[in-house]
């Protein structure tokens, strides 16, 4: 029996489905939905949100599907693994950090706004250079934007969760439950007192006419506006790559999943149609919107409340976001894909420690150096595209290889998945030219990692575990 330290399983149903809203409710619904009613969508942000909706929920399907029938930590990157083979493996394994690691760095920069924001109302104004990436810009003393310099928030707060993460999943866990349980009474806090101040005039015109500019308003920028909310649904999917932490992850994967993914989704309208309704989008342009929606009521008490929940809030999901990338590369690790100290588990611990640092380390660099608008996109697109392929792949297994048993099945195969196929790639085709450079040069740096060292490793690697199998048996047969 091997003796090197393994994942604890402790983690129930429960447990799966607040660790989804856990990695789901952040800078989506608490910074983009202001950023994509004022630029892209007005009022028509609350189709924009169905239509991601839509997508996640198809896409979900087939996630629950795979982790289900392949409960194995790695999520998408494993189910590729077992159903298309390494190469493909290795392209969804490198998009997906776009969707981890990238996503931890664009919650932090949200976290990051809010903390300057409530600071502010303390008195506390911090050097507005320290509180912004360059290329983004900070707000000064008296309110005025100014050019940012480095987000120094966002990345202290990243090197803070690695840290939480190093000493333990079920620690993570709890103090995630108790972070979950704060946002989301604060969302619906913020419905229930935000319902009575909302205004028939702000909800009009309901789908603004676009500005002769594609993706500004009107039916491109509802397209556009889908695309970059998108982001505030991910993480239902981080579920699945907690599997080998989970006591039965046939059955409460799916449930953590889908469960998740349908209360934060009832929870995003009605939050949006509020916001939208107490505010005229145009000035919901901010780092903290949901505070200006307060604001706009006069309930002066709700205002730090909001903000300081939005801190803990926001902390959890980069605290999800962050396992899932090291429970990710473990896998890769595990297959030879990527050096061996990122599946090294710490003895005592029994956490991935040196793949949590190291990823940690990079997400806190990405934090405080890239703006918002680039992170959240890229994180989008990328994201997107692992749907789109877990989408296919389902079909694909279901061709391939029939008679493994599925404890969960997606309804209505091929049309589902395809389906869910097709409004992820209408949602990427709505994303800027840059968001998709920066895509192809991240895929083909990958591509060139894998041909130069990663598939020559893995060969490596099963060879030598074939050896050893060899090696085995036969003192076996001599004993
Ligand atoms: N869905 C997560 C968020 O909105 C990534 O922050």
């Amino acid at each position: 029996m091997s003796q090197e330290p393994t994942l604890r399983p402790v983690l129930g149903p429960l447990a799966l489905t607040t660790l989804g809203i856990g990695s789901v409710i952040g800078t989506g619904i608490f910074v983009l939905t202001g950023t994509a009613a004022s630029q892209h969508a007005g009022p028509a942000l609350v189709i924009s949100m169905i239509i991601a909706a839509v997508a996640c929920a198809l896409a979900g399907l087939c996630y629950a599907e795979l982790a289900a029938m392949i409960p194995i930590a790695g999520s998408a990157y494993t189910y590729a693994h077992a159903s298309a083979g390494q190469f493909v493996a290795w392209i969804i394994g490198w998009d997906l950090m776009l969707e981890y690691a990238l996503s931890a760095s664009t919650v932090a920069v949200g976290w990051s706004g809010y903390l300057v924001s409530f600071l502010r109302d303390l008195g506390v104004q911090l050097p507005p250079a320290l509180t912004a990436a360059s290329g983004s810009a900070a707000v000064g003393p008296a309110g005025e934007m100014v050019p940012g310099g480095f987000n120094l928030p966002a990345t202290v707060i990243v090197l803070l969760v690695t840290a939480l993460l190093v000493i333990g999943i079920s620690q993570s866990a709890r103090a995630n439950t108790v972070m979950v349980i704060i946002k989301v009474a604060v969302l619906l806090l913020f419905i229930a007192l935000g319902a009575a101040y909302v205004q028939r005039e702000n909800l009009t015109p309901f789908i603004p006419p676009n500005t002769g500019t594609f993706g500004e308003f009107g039916w491109s920028g509802i397209m556009r506006g889908a695309a970059i909310m998108f982001f505030a649904y991910i993480g239902f999917d981080a579920v699945s790559t907690a599997a080998q932490e989970a006591r039965n992850p046939q059955r409460d994967m799916p449930i953590g999943m889908l469960a998740s993914l349908a209360i934060c989704t009832v929870i995003y309208i009605a939050v949006a149609v509020v916001l939208l309704g107490i505010v005229p989008y145009r000035q919901l342009n901010v780092p903290d919107p949901l505070a200006i929606g307060i604001d706009a009521t006069g309930l002066t008490w709700f205002s730090p409340v909001v903000k300081i929940s939005a801190l803990f809030g926001l902390f959890s999901t980069i605290l999800v976001q962050l396992l899932g990338q090291s429970r990710i590369f473990y896998s890769m690790s595990r297959d030879g894909l990527l050096p061996e100290l990122f599946g090294r588990v710490h003895p005592r611990f029994r956490t991935p420690h040196l793949s949590t640092m190291l990823t940690g380390g990079v997400v806190a660099v990405a934090a405080g150096t890239l703006p918002l608008r680039t992170l959240s996109q890229l994180v989008s697109i990328g994201s997107l595209l692992a749907f789109t392929l877990v989408c296919i792949g389902v079909i694909i297994l279901r061709r391939t290889q029939p008679d493994v048993p599925r404890p969960f099945r997606v309804p209505g195969v091929p049309y589902v998945p395809l389906l869910g196929a097709l409004v992820c790639v209408v949602q990427m085709a709505a994303l800027p030219w840059a968001t998709w450079k920066r895509l192809l040069v991240w895929l083909a740096l990958g591509l060139a990692i894998y041909f130069m060292y990663s598939r020559r490793r893995a060969g490596e690697k099963r060879a030598d575990m074939a050896a050893a199998g060899r090696a085995v048996a036969s003192a076996g047969v001599s004993s």
